[in-house]
């Protein structure tokens, strides 16, 4: 390689003497014949690379004022020609001259929400119009959060390793601290009391678990919205004045509600709680079974006896026993999710929201 005497060493000069380089190196990678490697040791050779040459000839002759300059745009051709080399891919074979970025590009698809996850905060947007806020807890439980501290009596029925999913190797435990997947939201109730005195109003959404064969409106996980209103003067009145707004808000001011007495251990009264039916608006019809009513969620006054364990546990805590029987009381409530999405889509089986099947997602778009 014959290096050009440079005798001019003005900015001018050195971009015009640079950018005629820039264009060789550019054009030999274009060339027909081009190999990457030689085009490596042709630039880049230790010994007798072009960069070397250049920098030898150049610095020698060049008077000390224009080092810096020369020194600037020697490094942006060398940076340049490292960047050729490390795009591999466009200097492999042919692929540089046929690079066609006109093409349409790899399209990202956009996500959707999830039908339950829609629902879910459709439901706790209700109640955080009326002032609620929002709870969250743990799926993986203890048996005093789950069950114990809920009023559930030792043999209930519920606790049974038939509907719970119980984590393995809990034996040596005490009962109390013993792990399950929760099979509710209420336990949410008891950890939001230890960590808050009253007043109260909190939604708690999430998934929960029970040892239920899937079937067309079983499965395992499903999702519950939980309920919680403590404060002083709270009655049955406030309850069904709460969920009649409620049901109104989210399925449409045509609803009406009615309350059934239930059994549930963390409340008394109980009651089950039915709209009216939303296809037929009450006529009768097949999903209704013909009675026009369809039954939604499970609710209640909480039981003085779940406000009593947890005073006891904030004792254990070190905290104050604030839930005074004498002076406060609450209601709850808990729905399932599922089941309304269900309806409210129209979806006749729970194993297509776990399903992962794009052709069902997509129609939530
Ligand atoms: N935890 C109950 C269940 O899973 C639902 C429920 C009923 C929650 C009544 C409540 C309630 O808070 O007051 O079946």
């Amino acid at each position: 390689m014959i290096i050009p005497k440079l005798t001019d060493f003005s900015e001018a000069s050195l971009d015009q003497y640079f950018g005629a380089l820039h264009e060789e190196a550019r054009q030999s990678i274009e060339d027909q014949g081009f190999d990457k490697e030689s085009f490596r040791l042709d630039w880049l050779g230790r010994k007798q690379g072009k960069l070397k040459q250049i920098s030898d000839a150049l610095l020698k002759s060049a008077p000390p004022e224009a080092k810096r300059l020369i020194g600037q745009r020697f490094n942006a051709l060398k940076e340049q020609i490292e960047i050729w080399l490390a795009v591999e891919h466009l200097l492999d074979g042919d692929s540089a001259k046929h690079l066609d970025v006109t093409l349409p590009g790899a399209g990202r698809r956009v996500g959707a929400e999830h039908p339950l996850v829609k629902t879910m905060a459709e439901i706790v947007g209700v109640f955080q119009r009326m002032g609620y806020s929002v709870g969250l807890g743990p799926e993986v439980e203890t048996d005093f959060y789950n069950f114990e501290a809920l009023n559930f009596p030792p043999n209930h029925p519920a606790r049974d390793t038939q509907d719970t999913l119980v984590v393995a190797g809990q034996e040596g435990r005490p009962l109390r601290e013993r792990l399950l997947m929760r099979t509710h939201t209420s336990p949410v109730q008891i950890r939001s009391m230890l960590e808050q005195a009253p007043p109260l109003r909190l939604v708690i959404p999430g998934k929960v678990h029970r040892n239920d064969a899937a079937d067309a409106t079983h499965s395992p996980v499903f999702h519950q919205v939980e309920g919680l209103c403590v404060d002083t003067n709270i009655t049955f009145s406030d309850l069904k004045g709460t969920l009649d707004h409620a049901m109104k808000a989210f399925f449409g001011s045509a609803v009406k509600t009615r309350f059934f007495p239930s059994f549930f251990p963390f409340t008394e009264p109980s009651a089950d709680v039915q709209i009216s039916c939303i296809f037929c608006g009450g006529k009768g019809c097949r999903k209704c079974k013909q009675s026009g009513w369809i039954e939604l969620l499970g609710c209640g006054m909480v039981d003085p006896a779940v406000f009593e364990a947890v005073n006891q546990r904030r004792l254990e805590m070190g905290r104050e026993p604030v839930y005074d029987t004498r002076r406060i009381s609450g209601f709850a409530f808990g729905m399932g999710v599922d089941r309304i999405a269900m309806m409210k889509y129209g979806i006749s089986d729970i194993g297509l929201l776990y399903s992962g099947d794009m052709r069902f997602l997509e129609q939530f778009a």
